[in-house]
């Protein structure tokens, strides 16, 4: 087994209500918070006057910064660092899907490190000691923003959505409140939904996957299999909010630690030429990355379409896994941990791999999302440019794709 660390939020407070502690908690945290959030939605919903009402209570400041749009770029982010900075902000908190929390994740961590946003997409270094506190407070259930240390931000010169990735851009505390994804219009909830998915499914087959992930990823599979659709149909099931808003969070956690695949690869650079949300085309992308990846990971894929479809997943150990685990399992003798490690190493089923990116066909059609990139605008014209701008998540899929490959895989789903 290959060495591998995990990176997690500091604290994460899931469940029900639980956006109720968001005063107390931001108080031990800072005194005067920047609150990012869209334009529009948690205006209307009464959720943003709900949580900006647990902050004042709680003594703080609050500085609203409502102007991030879907898929934001640098001038987002550039104008939160100069609205903070002039405010005096001292805690940044992050409300709503994935591009408020990308853009407060970022002003968080560059405000006070200086320098120019698209240096730090370039790979300049975030210094952790001069970063602001950050609390993700995710409204959808789909980025797993909350628990991943990248911002995705698009750069409008070059037209490609680029992270600003670091250990340092993790959230302080993750708040998880599946209510607050109630408001969440179906056709939302379905690419949400689909993006977790999507980092279920691309992380538990990356090469980076450890055991950690794995038991994640699937328990994560599973969830969405029994929920997603449901949580599409009646938005109102909190049973089936609550599930999707877990598996975000646990693709959240796979992604950040196992990192992701050829779909989110090419994903970077489809989303400014689709002008779709990430989730959908990732959506679209992934039964034929499925398909691509057959051969390379036929296990995993059986295990991923039992798990989507509520069927028998055989898991077995290999092994004693004490020898590998680090001296604090060691000591606590086989703690969960270590048993659910020892059980996510590997595992049957008994479903053929080439189900699973048939089972995930079936549930795009559930949710009516379209099986074909031409729905989303994109063109044979466009795939040379896609291919060029592939990123770097591609190279943790489990079968690497050469250029001519991703052209006829764009083709296929084109
Ligand atoms: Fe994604």
């Amino acid at each position: 087994m290959q060495v591998f660390e995990l990176n997690l939020p500091k604290r994460i407070i899931f469940g029900r209500d639980s956006i109720r502690s968001i005063g107390a908690e931001a108080k031990k945290l800072g005194s005067k918070v920047l609150l990012v959030t869209g334009k529009k939605a948690l205006a209307s919903s009464g959720v943003l006057d709900r949580v900006r009402k647990y902050l004042e209570n709680a003594g703080l400041g609050v500085v609203l910064y409502n102007k991030v749009t879907p898929e934001p770029d640098l001038s987002a982010v550039d104008e939160g660092i100069a609205l903070a900075c002039r405010e005096g902000c001292d805690l940044i908190i992050g409300l709503g899907g994935g591009s408020s929390l990308d853009v407060a994740k970022a002003v968080a961590g560059l405000a006070k490190n200086g320098g120019k946003t698209i240096e730090y997409q370039e790979g300049r270094e975030i210094r952790p000691e001069l970063t602001l506190p950050f609390i993700a407070v995710p409204t959808t259930a789909g980025t797993g923003a909350e628990a991943a240390c990248n911002a995705v931000i698009t750069d409008p010169a070059q037209k490609v959505k680029k992270s600003i990735r670091s250990p340092a851009l993790m959230a302080v505390l993750a708040v998880v409140d599946p209510e607050l994804t109630a408001t969440a219009p179906p056709e939302v909830t379905a690419s949400a939904g689909m993006d977790a998915l999507a980092h279920l499914v691309e992380g538990y087959c990356s090469i980076k996957a450890n055991p950690v992930t794995d038991s994640l990823a699937l328990e994560g599979i599973s969830l969405v299999g029994k929920s997603l659709r449901e949580a599409y149909r009646n938005g109102g099931n909190m049973e089936a909010r609550e599930d999707m808003s877990l598996a975000a969070l646990f693709g959240g956690i796979v992604l950040a630690n196992a990192g992701l695949g050829v779909a989110h690869g090419l994903a970077a650079s489809l989303g400014p030429i689709a002008h779709a949300p990430h989730g959908l085309v990732c959506a679209v992308l992934l039964p034929y990355i499925m398909e691509f990846n057959l051969e390379a990971a036929p296990q995993k894929l059986s295990m991923i379409a039992a798990s989507l479809t509520g069927g028998d997943v055989h898991r077995f150990g290999r092994g004693d896994l004490q020898p590998y685990l680090p001296e604090s399992f060691k000591l606590s003798g086989r703690s969960l941990l270590a048993e659910t490690m020892n059980n996510a190493l590997t595992g049957t089923s008994d479903q053929e791999p080439g189900n699973a990116p048939v089972e995930v066909k079936n549930l795009l059609s559930n949710l009516g999302i379209s099986h074909h990139l031409s729905d989303l605008g994109v063109t044979p014209a466009d795939i040379s440019g896609i291919v060029k701008g592939v990123s770097s998540s591609a190279k943790y899929n489990p079968r690497q794709a050469s250029p001519e490959e991703l052209a006829r895989l764009l083709e296929e789903a084109i």
